[in-house]
């Protein structure tokens, strides 16, 4: 992406993520990063977080289930019931762990954002509202609601399509299975806080 070359170190964790995922993921990570790169202007977020959080989120994602457990005890990350049932689920506070003490990237935000990225979490900052409503509404993404929050952000801007995105998420992922009550919890408090 020709964007990243102006970027610190985003050349560098492309490189990383190439060798590692799979070509869907990463064609997801990059449309990811892409959208994160588009909203960070008017957020008042810097190139350098928005492309460290869009590059790395799904670092993790490859690992097995025994793998992600292990990962997740060798950096002292708490896990809970479901997270031991359903592994996958740290994908993201371990990438956020491994992108910190690995990668050396140092931005507390960075960090944050990769970590909630799959849940979200009240109180949750601007690159991670960024991150949750990119990882949704990037345009490789077959949900519904996808093009529509795309649509969201160019007509009324980044508030009524991160709204947007988080209720179309919601459903998404109670049509699925048990919803983490996180998501739920991340829902009311967006739109507590912005409407
Ligand atoms: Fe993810
Ligand atoms: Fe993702």
């Amino acid at each position: 992406m020709e964007a990243l070359k102006s970027i610190p170190r985003a050349e560098e964790f492309f490189g990383i993520i190439e060798d590692r995922l799979k070509p869907k993921t990463l064609h997801h990570v990059l449309g990811v990063t892409e959208l994160m790169l588009r909203v960070a202007p008017d957020l008042g977020i810097s190139l350098e977080d928005a492309a460290a959080a869009g590059l790395l989120h799904d670092l993790c994602k490859p690992l097995k289930r025994a793998e992600m457990i292990a990962a997740a005890e060798d950096y002292r990350l708490p896990i809970s019931e479901t997270q031991r049932e359903k592994p996958a689920l740290l994908h993201g506070p371990v990438a956020a762990e491994e992108a910190k003490r690995e990668l050396n990237v140092e931005s507390d935000a960075v960090y944050e954002a990769i970590y909630w990225h799959t849940t979200g979490k009240p109180g949750l900052g601007l690159l991670g509202q960024a991150l949750y409503f990119a990882d949704f509404s990037e345009p490789n993404r077959t949900y519904s609601g996808s093009a529509e929050a795309r649509a969201l952000l160019k007509a009324e801007g980044f508030t009524k399509a991160l709204l947007y995105a988080a209720d179309s998420k919601l459903e998404v992922v109670q049509s699925k299975a048990a919803v983490d009550p996180m998501t739920e919890a991340f829902n009311d408090w967006l739109h507590e806080r912005y409407e």
